[in-house]
């Protein structure tokens, strides 16, 4: 896409009907390429998604010696060094837009004996990482940021890290990842708290791969992650399912657009990710699991939607870790609902691609919304959406929210610089189409 990529959306006259598979999971994709490039031997990974951000995280380990044939509709075969045999990169190591590969590198290379250094686009860079070097250096790791706490992340060479028992400051799952995966190489056991669940790729991941892994449940929301460091990584294959992050676009749409009833094929429904649903159903959406089955350690289903009016609910807490990128696009159902939604608990929105908080009240106000922002969420109330102009900031989910917001609104959506929606779902526009969600570039 070119970099100023402008949707105009129409309002879907008729309902959104039929059936999609959105593209793979980002957080798997992400964490397969690494695991495989670590392990022993080859793996064989489908499913894979092909967008920008985890694309960057293949660019990386292809730059330290990693050879793999593929990405090709999903499918891609790594050949693994092992643990310690990747190679010194001959320059930075690009992230682009993705906080994931910059933190989850971030706990790879900080063990490894030679010196890197992680670069971003506008937005990472402005991104906070020192919740990653702050625990890596505990473990001993030399690891820098710039002054101001963002990227670029300056890493150099060590010999060993010590292991660490670190209880997380805020329930962040790529916070724990990067402790964790710094802990495969450190010398004894590495034990994360999270103070509330998190999604869980990186353990269930990482005994996909052999790797013994354990959580212990402390009571309902605490749980402590422990690695012993040391091991091997055995190549796998993985079957990456459908996103559910990237579902959620068409989840809220068929949820908003009268008469809808769409099935979306082989999505990801692991418990940690499942967030976005719970709140929809709590809001009185239509959801059911069909072929409900585990793939890989990881739950699998079909999920059906059926149109039926939404009501404004208080979305408790507990769901914000449990739906962090689904906020915009229910901000959008929220303001589709019968009455008061409250978002709070949610200031982490306000460290994603962009500020999602105030990309999501600005945007809304254009539309015509009725909102009270505040620093940790926001109170919106329901109604009708006029059309009008949305900046995205440069935010693949804002830009995605808003598309959905266009099928309903009077007039229509226009949003500005949509580019980044190539980040994580590189053809949404095609799939929008094939439902009945008109889009135009
Ligand atoms: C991710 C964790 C979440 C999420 C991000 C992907 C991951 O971030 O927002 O898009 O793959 O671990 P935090 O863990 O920082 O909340």
């Amino acid at each position: 896409m070119s970099s100023n990529t402008v949707f105009s959306t129409q309002a879907a006259n008729t309902a959104l009907l039929g059936e999609l598979r959105v593209p793979g999971d980002k957080s798997m994709s992400h964490r397969a390429v690494m695991f495989s490039s670590l392990a022993n031997g080859v793996s064989h990974i489908s499913g894979l998604l092909e967008g920008e951000d985890v694309l960057a995280t293949l660019a990386a380990f292809q730059a330290m010696g990693v050879v793999v044939d593929g990405p090709k509709d999903g499918k891609l075969t790594v050949h693994g060094v092992g643990m310690h045999g990747l190679s010194a990169p001959e320059s930075d190591l690009d992230m682009g837009n993705s906080g994931t590969a910059m933190r989850l590198m971030s706990g790879i290379l900080a063990a490894q004996k030679f010196s890197s250094k992680l670069v971003g686009d506008q937005s990472l860079s402005g991104r906070p990482m020192r919740r990653v070097t702050v625990p890596l250096s505990a473990m001993g790791a030399r690891c820098a940021t710039d002054d101001d706490g963002c990227p670029p992340i300056h890493i150099r060479s060590v010999e060993r890290l010590e292991p660490i028992d670190y209880k997380l400051p805020m329930a962040s799952a790529q916070i724990k990842s990067a402790v964790l995966l710094a802990g495969l190489y450190a010398d004894g056991k590495t034990s994360v708290t999270e103070p509330a669940p998190t999604r869980d790729h990186t353990e269930r991941m990482l005994r996909a791969f052999g790797y013994p892994c354990t959580t212990e449940r402390v009571d309902d929301s605490v749980s402590v992650i422990s690695v012993e460091g040391g091991g091997e990584l055995s190549a796998a294959n993985i079957d990456i399912p459908s996103d559910i992050s990237s579902a959620a676009f068409f989840l809220v749409a068929a949820s908003i657009v009268p008469g809808s009833d769409i099935t979306l094929r082989h999505v990801g429904v692991n418990p940690t990710r499942t967030g976005v649903i719970d709140v929809l159903r709590e809001m009185g959406a239509s959801i059911e699991f069909v072929n409900a089955h585990d793939i890989g350690g990881e739950p699998v289903a079909d999920i059906r939607i059926q149109y039926v009016g939404l009501k404004g609910i208080d979305i408790a807490p507990k769901y914000v870790p449990l739906a962090i990128d689904e906020f915009p696009v229910l901000c959008i159902a929220a303001a589709c609902a019968e009455g008061i939604t409250t978002v709070s608990g949610a200031e982490e929105l306000r460290h994603k691609e962009s500020d999602r908080i105030s990309a999501m009240v600005a945007g809304l106000r254009a539309l015509g919304v009725e909102l009270v922002e505040h620093k940790d969420g926001v109170v919106i109330t329901g109604g009708a959406l006029t059309g009008g102009s949305v900046d995205s900031f440069h935010d693949h989910r804002i830009a995605m929210a808003f598309s959905v917001a266009g099928a309903v609104a009077s007039e229509p959506v226009v949003i500005d610089k949509c580019e980044n929606v190539a980040t994580s779902f590189p053809d949404f526009v095609e799939a929008a189409g094939r439902i009945g969600l008109r889009v135009d570039v």
